[in-house]
């Protein structure tokens, strides 16, 4: 479709990997809500004030598309998510337009089962898609986002460069696709603990790309949490002594998490967030439950041992009760815009300023969530000076 005449500036294109789980189908359907009208900004960074006048791309301009390897018909998972409570009755056909549009621009990802394409084959072909939808769109940029389903860690271990994803092929999917998006020109962002770009073959690529990207692994709840308590305890000079935590979750990351690889993925995010903030790894282990009865709702309880003066022992207990992809879509939201305008503004290579959004931030990033906020607003400030 070409780009609106009256547009006051060209669209930016949004490329979902994974548009048709719970997160992208929530963060599609949000959009054109938000955009429309119909429901306030609630969890949108983006949209408070020190955000304001930083040229971030309107959310009635972005224009949602992206991969998967399912085919059921976003109208239909949009309706799921209503049955399981996650989105308002009568949302997905308020908004079935800009609902249906986006299903029209998700194309077929990989590897689909006994998939015999090589890694550059896949790699062509994804960026090829990408390509595609800019061109259509007459889109200025898309921003590729990582929201598929977490990868088991033995994929995303790394060290030699030799890793198997069980079709044949050498890169882990997540790494396709932040090869994809390199290839095609765009920034690439991470929600997910999967390796993405991280991988030792991609990292000249990466920094020869020109191309600012951000991750990884959104942080939303539990290690949310932990980056505001941590560093209170570490400032109360506390002695913390073990922190525990146990997660029960549904729905398809529920179920993808059920996979020990894949929570070990996830929980070394959660805990590292401890070691960085406290100064040293306390005692105690996080663990995922996949309670399929729970769906999208997440409830997160943390267990929190710690000294007083003179010895005495304490307990702070947290109950977290939220609904996952609720809490996910507005931050992919604030982290497409964000990287899109880095882009505009010339910004190449990590952005660790945006490390507030990530369980797994980008060297560079404090872990404090005060100070990753400070190092956020910071960042505005830079984008509402840079070019236009
Ligand atoms: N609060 C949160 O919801 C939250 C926080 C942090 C990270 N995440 C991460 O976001 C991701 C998505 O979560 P979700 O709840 O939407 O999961 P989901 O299972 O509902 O959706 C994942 C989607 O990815 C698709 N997919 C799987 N492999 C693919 C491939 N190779 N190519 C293209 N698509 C593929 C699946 O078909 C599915 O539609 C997970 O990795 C999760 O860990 C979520």
């Amino acid at each position: 479709m070409p780009a609106e005449p009256s547009a006051p500036r060209p669209r930016t294109g949004v490329w979902l990997v994974g548009a048709r789980g719970s997160v992208a189908t929530t963060v599609i359907v949000g959009c054109a809500a938000v955009a429309a009208g119909l429901h306030p900004a609630t969890g949108m960074v983006t949209e408070t004030a020190p955000f304001a006048d930083c040229g971030l791309p309107p959310l009635a301009s972005l224009v949602l598309g992206g991969h998967d390897t399912v085919d059921c018909p976003l109208p239909k998972r949009a309706e799921a998510l209503v049955a399981g409570g996650v989105l308002p009755h009568g949302l997905p056909s308020a908004v079935h337009g800009e609902v249906a549009a986006a299903d029209r621009e998700i194309r077929t990802g990989g590897p689909l089962p006994g998939d015999t394409r090589s890694d550059e084959e896949l790699i062509e072909s994804f960026a090829a898609d990408i390509r595609d939808f800019v061109r259509r769109g007459g889109l200025a940029r898309a921003v590729v986002v990582n929201v598929a389903s977490t990868e088991p860690v033995a994929m995303a271990s790394v060290a030699t460069g030799s890793v198997a994803t069980g079709s044949g092929s050498g890169l882990p999917a997540s790494s396709l696709y932040a090869a994809a998006a390199l290839r095609a020109g765009c920034p690439y962002v991470n929600f997910t603990p999967s390796t993405g770009l991280h991988h030792p073959l991609l990292r000249a690529a990466a920094s020869a790309s020109g191309l600012p990207y951000a991750g990884r692994d959104g942080k939303t709840g539990q290690t949310l949490l932990r980056s505001v308590l941590g560093p209170m305890f570490a400032q109360r000079a506390l002695a913390v002594r073990a922190w525990s935590g146990t997660n029960l979750l549904g729905g398809g990351d529920g179920a993808a998490l059920a996979d020990p690889g894949a929570a070990a993925a996830k929980n070394a995010g959660k805990e590292r967030v401890l070691t960085d903030t406290l100064g040293s790894a306390p005692e105690g282990e996080v663990h995922i439950d996949d309670v399929p009865a729970l769906g999208d709702w997440k409830t997160a309880w943390d267990h929190i041992a710690f000294d007083g003066f003179l010895g005495s022992r304490m307990v702070l207990q947290t109950i977290w009760q939220g609904c996952d992809s609720a809490l996910a879509a507005p931050l992919v939201l604030d982290l497409a815009r964000l990287t899109a305008r880095a882009h505009e503004a010339g910004l190449s290579g990590p952005l660790p300023e945006l490390g507030f959004y990530f369980k797994d931030p980008d060297p560079g990033s404090p872990s404090a969530l005060a100070e990753q906020y400070a190092a956020l607003v910071g960042f505005a400030g830079r984008l509402r000076t840079a070019a236009r």
